[in-house]
């Protein structure tokens, strides 16, 4: 069964064609950061009108390149919440535009379940049940992940996300956005003792993560410095950064996974392209004798092949939409 995917939630336009919900047989993503970039993060409006302009072309390449036509599809799956109101709207309106003309069932698609669904792609072995790290610019959950289609959360963040985290910090010393892969890329250079950074003290759920105030010893460092004149060593800060941060969402899951009994973790998001989130994540669960997955990394940031994919298993559950499908700007996944 081949399922054409649209996802256009944020800054990249992006289509895909997948087979059974593995078998990727084109993934198109057209980027909009290089615009995004010259105003310091994502501006909205330009957002629309890109995707606006972009999208007809983007699926036609997604077609093309999996050597289709929509005659050879049985289904169109779309991100429709959560994201940018006016980012979403143009992938919503352009598939239910393209469902009406070809009679297509059309499948609405949450955008962290499509995320969830990357490791399905890069990892044909794994299946549910199994606990999920999804981590990106607008989201850090960890999940239960019960079903193909069913979730429960148990652990969310309490101020920013870890995306979120990663760019304010970039932009603090004077990154590009989004700039969590320039501090990734730092960190490499850098010494991850340098500087003593803060965890977070949360009461209430054990698993719920708090970013903020990592964010401001950070941006109190480098003030403070400023101030002084000094300058820090902005690899040994980074490199400190991102082992703190690895730390905090890597003993959060695993023991969220410990208590509940789960033996397979899988990250995903943007974040889950971190080296350092990989690579401590990967050691903890051999360490406890559990399975890791992570997407392979072109599959971690946003796009079509995600979508597609679990389109393809909200589409054997049933789900279905039809012309009166809004897109969504905030709504939590479906819990059981
Ligand atoms: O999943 P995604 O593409 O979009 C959302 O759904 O939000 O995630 C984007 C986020 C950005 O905050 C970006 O800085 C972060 O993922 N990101 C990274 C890396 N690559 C992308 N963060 C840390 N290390 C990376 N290598
Ligand atoms: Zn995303």
């Amino acid at each position: 069964m081949k399922i054409l995917g649209i996802e256009s939630s944020c800054d990249e336009t992006a289509a895909s064609v997948v087979e059974d919900g593995k078998k990727v047989l084109s993934n198109i993503v057209a980027s909009q950061v290089d615009e995004h970039k010259l105003y310091g993060g994502v501006v909205p409006e330009i957002a629309s009108r890109r995707h606006a302009e972009n999208i007809h072309m983007v699926v036609e390449n997604a077609l093309r390149e999996a050597n289709c036509t929509l005659d050879n599809i049985d289904a169109i799956a779309v991100t429709y919440a959560p994201g940018l109101i006016g980012a979403l709207l143009v992938g919503v309106s352009y598939a239910k535009g393209l469902a009406m003309d070809t009679g297509l069932p059309l499948v609405p698609v949450h955008h962290i379940s499509g995320h969830i669904a990357a490791n399905y792609i890069s990892n044909p072995t794994l299946k549910p049940p199994y606990l999920a790290l999804v981590v990106s610019g607008g989201h850090s959950h960890i999940v239960e992940v019960l079903d193909y289609t069913k979730y429960r959360i148990v652990g969310r963040t309490r101020d920013d996300a870890a995306g979120e985290c990663f760019d304010k910090v970039a932009r603090t010393i004077g990154y590009p956005y989004p700039g969590g892969k320039s501090v990734d890329e730092a960190s490499k250079r850098g010494n991850p003792e340098a500087f003593q950074l803060p965890h977070p003290r949360i009461s209430g759920s054990e698993y719920d993560f708090s970013f903020s105030g990592l964010k401001t010893a950070v941006i109190n460092l480098v003030h403070n410095a400023s101030q002084r004149g000094e300058r820090l060593n902005l690899d040994d800060l980074c490199a400190s950064f991102q082992k703190t941060i690895s730390e905090i969402l890597v003993s959060k899951t695993i023991k969220a996974a410990s208590d509940l009994g789960y033996k397979t973790i899988a990250v995903s998001g943007g974040v889950s392209a971190n080296s350092g989130v990989r690579r401590l994540l990967a050691d903890e669960c051999e360490k406890h004798g559990f399975e890791f997955f992570c997407p392979e990394l072109k599959y971690c940031g946003d796009n079509g092949a995600m979508i597609a994919s679990q389109g393809y298993f909200d589409f054997l559950a049933g789900k279905r939409a039809d012309e009166s499908l809004n897109a969504v700007a905030t709504m939590p996944i479906t819990e059981v």
